[in-house]
Parts: structure tokens; C-alpha cells; sequence
């Protein structure tokens, strides 16, 4: 998998919405005090910030070091580690909980995380995850390769992982966790400014625009085709679909 290149500061002014729909997921995972977690992807630290205010004890890891050095910028005392999620050891792991949000879709080899994930539990552990499901963004995934096509394009790399509740139930299962609760629901998801299309695109969806001569027509272009069906009171929505699941490590 090629890693995806990320803009800490970008994210951070242009995509907050993205910890901002993660606290509900902290609901679920129902963090208390003194129980160490794990956050699976920690990104520049808003949701590892989160659950330490629980009273947990947190670690995050992130696959970024750019991510993971911001993070460390604004909260330098949250413990927060450079990790891939595929190959994901720590000799401190034995965790309570973890958590895990936005970021699973990154990860194709879902099998390798889902292990790595469970191993980083204790017996009786448990996880909540959420990331995006089947259909994510589908409509701007179809729309950016309908234009490649039209413009003699070759097809873009496909990155995301976006799997159905039978398909990642599966995974889970296969890593040795017992499945406590799947949603696959729709969140359209606002987008900020007139450009919110073009910036989210090239955010999270570089891949869509690798290799097109000229990308800031290409954008406007996509946001003409997409605009009836994605931009309404007075903003662009993005039409994300979260898988959402809970999941438990058998006691001993
Ligand atoms: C998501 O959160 O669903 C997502 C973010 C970036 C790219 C694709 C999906």
C-alpha cells in the first residue's frame, strides 16, 4: 500500500469534522478510569485527548510521523508512537480497549490490522471502531473516475477499504474477536467553504487527481457534476457511509 501523504495543518483547519464525529464512538467504547486504551490511529490527537479525559490511560500510534509529531505538539504529554496498524506490536500492549476511528478504511489488508488490533488486547478486552463502509463516498469516487475515464485518464489506485458488515464481521472473527454490535448507516458529511469539495478531494482523495494535467480545472469540473447532487443549504456534503462495529476479546 502506498502510504498516503498527510497535512497536519490542513487536516486540522480544513477537516476537524473528522474528530468531531469521533466522540460518539467514545460513548461506545465507555472508557473508565485507570483502564489503559489504545487509539488506533490517532491522527494530530483530538480523540486521544478525549479519552484521557476520561481518566484512561491512553497510547496512540499513527502510521503518520507528521501526524503523530503535531499530536505531540499540541498535547506533549499524551504518550502517542509512530506504528503501522499491519505490523502493529508494542511490548506494553495488554490494553483494555481499543479504539479506532477514521482510519481502518486506509487499511486494505484488514486481516493484518484486525490481528495486530487483537493481539494488542488483553482477554476480555474489548474494541469500537468506525470507519467508512460500503458505498463511502461513492458518489465522488464515481463521478472523479467517470471524468479520468472522459479525459483519457488511466484509472486511478484505489486506497480505501470499504467493506460491508458481513465482509469486516468476518475479519473480526477470523482475528479471533466475538462481534457485539455492526451499523453501516449513511452521515452525509458537511463540508466547509465553497471549495469543500475540491479541498476534501485533495485531503483524502489525491489518488483521484494523480496525474491530471491540470487539477484545479479538473476539480471544478467534478464539483459542476456533482454539485446537484451534493451541495444543498448552502453547503457541499460528502456522502459518507460509517461502518460502525463493537467487538470483545474472549476472556481466558
Ligand atoms: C471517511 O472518513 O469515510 C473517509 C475519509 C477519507 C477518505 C475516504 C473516506
Amino acid at each position: 500500500m502506498a502510504a498516503h501523504q498527510w497535512n497536519p495543518h490542513l487536516y486540522d483547519t480544513r477537516h476537524a469534522f473528522v474528530a468531531a464525529y469521533g466522540t460518539d464512538l467514545i460513548t461506545d467504547l465507555d472508557p473508565r478510569p485507570g483502564e489503559r486504551v489504545l487509539d488506533a490511529g490517532c491522527g494530530t490527537g483530538d480523540l486521544t485527548d478525549a479519552l484521557r479525559a476520561t481518566g484512561a490511560h491512553v497510547v496512540g500510534v499513527d502510521a503518520s510521523p507528521d501526524m503523530v509529531q503535531r499530536a505531540r505538539d499540541r498535547f506533549p504529554d499524551l504518550d502517542l508512537r509512530v506504528a503501522d496498524l499491519r505490523t502493529l506490536h508494542l511490548a506494553d500492549a495488554d490494553f483494555d480497549a481499543v479504539f479506532s476511528n477514521a482510519t481502518l478504511h486506509w487499511i486494505p489488508e484488514a486481516p493484518a490490522a484486525a490481528t495486530a488490533l487483537a493481539a494488542a488486547l488483553r482477554p476480555g478486552g474489548r474494541l469500537a471502531a468506525e470507519f467508512g463502509g460500503q458505498g463511502n463516498v461513492a458518489a465522488i469516487d464515481t463521478a472523479a473516475r467517470a471524468l479520468r475515464a472522459e479525459q483519457n485518464l488511466p484509472p486511478a489506485a484505489q486506497p480505501w477499504y470499504f467493506p460491508d458488515i458481513a465482509e469486516y464481521s468476518a475479519v473480526l472473527a477470523a482475528a479471533g474477536l466475538t462481534v457485539t454490535g455492526a451499523w453501516l448507516f449513511d452521515r452525509p458529511t458537511r463540508l466547509e467553504g465553497d471549495d469543500g469539495l475540491a479541498a476534501w478531494v485533495r485531503m483524502f482523495g489525491s489518488h483521484l487527481i494523480d496525474g491530471v494535467p491540470h487539477p484545479d480545472a479538473f476539480l471544478a469540473h467534478l464539483a459542476d457534476r456533482l454539485r446537484p447532487r451534493l451541495h444543498h443549504s448552502g453547503s457541499w456534503w460528502a456522502d459518507y457511509r460509517r461502518l460502525r462495529v463493537t467487538a470483545a476479546k474472549p476472556a481466558a
